[in-house]
């Protein structure tokens, strides 16, 4: 197979960018289009790490459709070997072919050579990204999860694009993938992959941010309402919590709160969906019995005051609100 190639400018400039994730229902900050725009000009993976539900993922997925290309995943656990990752071979195919091949004379290097070749191979996600006609995004989600000899072994395809597998040869990739790793962090990357990938770091989000993001992801909802909830996010983030809530808990709880016809956030409505942004039993007991009050009584002064809702102001809340356990 030829050399790797993408085709130039398939994501733009910084601005194109930014306007992409934008109609994509992405909200994203300079930062976020510079990264990108810098690892596809550069040909490097970006490795991208933040806390859970705070949008590391959707970048890739936004990315595979703002160039209408294939996103291919691979999700990392723990114990995630190269096979799963790369290529097995078909048994079942094999088994039906050299049975069907019984009776033809063909000589046995042959027949073994045939049914070890491209067509009786189950391509796995890295193969498939090698392979594609066109080239895709391919996530490396979680790789934090993933055991250090596989980090390795994924060092070397991501240097080279190519794998080597002993029947049939080097597969060299025809056109470089759009490598996108992410990482929650649950155990340190080695220097190695580190130093091969552009890095973002993708922070909570301000009130701002958050807003326009519950605007953008749940239309439905009410300003007013948006606005506390946005609030409540940023000021629950500040108490603390063993799981803090991120991007993800917030929608859901919108959502949440616009099934239950809510309109504006009161101890009631909060204390019925507050599993939704609470997923630890600890953390629940916590928030009802210190900071749902406090929380609520800060809102409600920044909905009185006029002073305008803020990243400044709330954070001036959050400065007031209980400390400790
Ligand atoms: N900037 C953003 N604009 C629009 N939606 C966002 C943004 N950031 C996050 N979201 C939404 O928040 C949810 C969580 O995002 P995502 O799954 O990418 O988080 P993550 O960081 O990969 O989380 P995890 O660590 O749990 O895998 C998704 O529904 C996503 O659409
Ligand atoms: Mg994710």
């Amino acid at each position: 197979m030829g050399a790797g190639s993408r085709p130039p400018q398939a994501f733009g400039g910084i601005p194109e960018i930014m306007e992409t994730l934008q109609e994509q229902g992405y909200i994203a900050d300079r930062d976020v289009a510079l990264s990108i725009h810098l690892s596809v000009a550069l040909h490097k993976p970006l490795l991208i790490e933040g806390a859970a539900g705070v949008g590391k993922t959707e970048i890739a997925k936004v990315m595979a459709r703002a160039v209408a290309t294939d996103l291919i995943r691979l999700q990392c656990y723990e114990g995630l070997d190269v096979h799963t990752a790369l290529y097995e071979w078909n048994y079942q195919r094999q088994m039906l072919r050299i049975k069907l091949e019984e009776t033809t004379g063909r000589p046995v290097e042959e027949k073994e050579h045939l049914i070890f070749s491209e067509p009786f191979m189950l391509k796995r996600p890295l193969l498939q990204a090698i392979t594609a006609d066109q080239a895709p995004v391919l996530l490396i989600d979680e790789v934090d999860r993933a055991d250090e000899e596989f980090e390795a072994f994924l060092l070397e395809v991501l240097s080279d694009f190519q794998v080597s597998i002993p029947e049939i040869g080097t597969i060299r990739a025809r056109h470089i993938p759009y490598v996108v790793l992410t990482s929650n962090r649950t155990r340190d990357l080695s220097d190695a992959l580190r130093r091969r990938c552009l890095y973002l770091w993708i922070d909570y989000p301000t009130f701002e941010k958050e807003l326009a993001i519950i605007h953008r992801k749940v239309p439905e909802i009410n300003d007013r309402l948006a606005r506390q909830i946005g609030a409540f996010m940023q000021l629950v983030r500040r108490v603390n919590l063993d799981k803090v809530p991120g991007i993800a808990e917030t929608l859901d709880w919108s959502a949440a709160l616009l099934a239950l016809h809510r309109d504006h956030l009161d101890p009631t409505a909060v204390e019925e969906t507050l599993g939704c942004l609470c997923k630890d039993q600890e953390d629940l007991t916590r928030v009802r019995a210190r900071y749902l009050g406090p929380i609520l009584e800060r809102i409600d002064a920044i909905g009185q005051s006029g002073d305008g809702w803020n990243s400044d102001r709330i954070a001036q809340l959050a400065a007031q609100l209980p400390k400790g356990r």
